[in-house]
């Protein structure tokens, strides 16, 4: 690579974010993503928010399953309060220019680069020979997805972090390569709010998941009010009161974690739950 000036993005704020069209969405896509994106959009900035339904096919999907996973993620933005007369509501599969942005990503990329994602080795597992190229390229097709609009903001859990960095870095390649800095923006991921990584009712060291094969482990949208009153009832916790202090929750990941479930949803934060609930 040269050693140009950084890239300068002098263009207009834009936010962007997706989510895969793979299933029931749970609590920490409510709290991680979906409420996000309905706060924003009393930003002002132009919004763009898609259902990724190619990404969705880096693993296999039932054929006939698929439009209608599709349809019920896009019902689930409108459920939780996107408006389309604020924001950009879409099928990934809609706009083929995002295959086409990411062929070019994918020979601006390196393969040193996706070696190291995190979630690739995660979804892949033991059979990493056996995985779709798809599921490799799958932070590729990202990036275009972002830079497809050159959004400049990204709204998304703390999972997607490592996906965001990659996208800059292939921005700023981009700029770099072909003698354009500032073509590109380099996105900024937004990771905000008490509950950006909600963690499994089950187990505090894994984040819930709509993979993980205990449905007590999450809470799904479509639960209703004594399912998940009960799923909170069975939550694993501890023997001790909870504590004063937020430092005090350390080392307790399933208190820390529905006390911060409590906060993003009561829409206070962590210190106020303790102060209301301490001991
Ligand atoms: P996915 O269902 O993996 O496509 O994720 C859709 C969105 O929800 C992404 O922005 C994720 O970062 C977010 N998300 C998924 N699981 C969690 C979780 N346990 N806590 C917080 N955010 C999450
Ligand atoms: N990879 C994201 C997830 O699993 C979904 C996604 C696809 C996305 N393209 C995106 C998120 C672009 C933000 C921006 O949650």
């Amino acid at each position: 690579m040269t050693d140009q000036t950084p890239a300068q993005y002098t263009g207009p704020r834009r936010i962007l974010s997706g989510i895969q069209a793979s299933g029931a969405l749970h609590l920490g896509n409510y709290l991680g993503a979906l409420k996000r994106f309905t706060e924003l959009q009393e930003t002002g900035a132009p919004l763009f928010v898609f259902v990724a339904d190619m990404h969705a096919i880096t693993v296999w999907q039932e054929p006939e399953k698929l439009a209608a996973q599709t349809r019920e993620i896009a019902a689930a933005y409108l459920a939780s309060g996107l408006d389309p007369a604020k924001a950009v509501i879409f099928p990934q599969s809609a706009v083929p220019a995002h295959a086409e942005l990411a062929w070019i990503f994918n020979c601006v990329g390196r393969l040193g680069w996706l070696d190291r994602m995190t979630q690739f080795k995660e979804k892949s597992g033991k059979h990493k020979e056996r995985s779709s190229v798809g599921l490799y390229t799958y932070p590729v097709l990202q990036a275009a997805d972002i830079l497809l609009y050159k959004a400049t903001e990204v709204p998304v859990g703390e999972d997607q972090k490592q996906h965001l960095e990659l996208t800059r870095d292939i921005a700023q390649k981009f700029n770099n390569d072909f003698g354009a800095p500032g073509y590109f923006p380099l996105p900024e991921p937004l990771i905000q709010g008490p509950a950006t990584r909600v963690m499994s009712l089950r187990d505090g060291a894994a984040k819930m998941s709509k993979s993980d094969p205990s449905d007590l482990s999450r809470i799904n949208l479509t639960d209703d009010a004594d399912a998940i009153a009960n799923k909170i009832r069975k939550a694993k916790t501890d023997m001790e009161p909870l504590p004063e202090t937020v430092e005090g929750l350390e080392g307790r990941a399933e208190a820390k974690n529905l006390v911060a479930i409590y906060a993003a949803l009561a829409g206070t934060t962590r210190e106020a739950v303790l102060a209301e609930f301490a001991g």
